[in-house]
């Protein structure tokens, strides 16, 4: 089955209004491969959106970098998933390991005390599913740390951090899966074509195995860690590689070679 190429720029917690206006204009002035070829997506940080939104020529797509994992209401500092249907953006990114690491968002289940309500949320698979049933397109990332990695578990990690999405999620459609290797994260240290291969294969076998073919056929699975300009193409060969979610070199002129890597 034929999976189109999806290449997502995440611009993390950088830049000013004037970045962002800059970024867009390289991106509007910017010769790709078509939708059917490419897709598109850039994700700004939350203030930025509206102004992402309203400049950014129509055929790139737009997501947030992380959204509530229920309703909104009294939760200060979070924004809901009724927020960004409700802005017209698509798409949200969830599970990122910065997210995962440093915020402590996590497969496990928490019992939460709100409001002298009680209940347990499995986090990152609660967000993908509530963000999913909203209407909103997902890209769930995945990846093991670096001890991980030297402990032999890289695959029992991903595969418990997609377990956790596929217990609620019985519809793949919107979903991008990310396999985004923590030790390669803005480190420069990208992983090999083998490497990344090598995963991206286990996954789509622990898709089949545990989904079903079909899903297993058309997820797209795509690599971040360290991608740039040089290192795209020989990742992008791979047969498992379906793109690709860009960090740092999101925010600078070579990310249009990154998504013009297939033509
Ligand atoms: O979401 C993007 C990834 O965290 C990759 O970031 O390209 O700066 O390593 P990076």
């Amino acid at each position: 089955m034929a999976r189109t190429f999806f290449v997502g720029g995440n611009w993390k917690c950088n830049g000013t209004s004037d970045d962002v206006k800059k970024i867009v204009g390289v991106l509007n002035g910017a010769e790709v491969p078509p939708e059917d070829v490419v897709e598109v997506v850039v994700s700004p940080p939350y203030v930025f959106l509206p102004l992402v939104k309203s400049l950014l020529r129509s055929d790139f797509g737009v997501a947030a970098q992380n959204c509530w994992v229920r309703k909104g209401g009294a939760f200060t500092g979070e924004i809901s998933v009724e927020m960004l249907v409700n802005l017209n953006i698509p798409w949200v990114i969830l599970g990122h390991s910065e997210r995962r690491l440093l915020l402590n968002e996590s497969n496990e289940c928490y019992i939460w005390n709100i409001q002298l309500l009680c209940f347990s949320l499995q986090f990152v698979g609660d967000k993908v599913a509530y963000a999913l049933s909203q209407g909103l397109k997902v890209i769930a990332c995945v990846g093991e740390t670096l001890e991980q990695r030297e402990s032999g578990s890289t695959m029992a990690v991903v595969a418990a951090q997609t377990k956790a999405i596929a217990e609620r999620v019985l519809n793949w459609d919107n979903i991008v899966l990310a396999y985004e290797p923590v030790w390669a994260i803005g480190t420069g240290k990208v992983a090999t074509p083998a490497q990344a291969q090598e995963v991206h294969t286990e996954l789509r076998k622990w898709l089949h195995e545990n989904t079903g073919p079909e899903v297993a056929a058309s997820v797209r699975i795509i690599y971040g860690g360290s991608v740039n300009g040089k290192n795209c193409k020989e990742l992008a060969a791979q047969p498992d590689v379906d793109g690709f979610l860009v960090g740092g070199a999101s925010l600078k002129p070579e990310f249009i070679d990154i998504t013009r890597d297939r033509i």
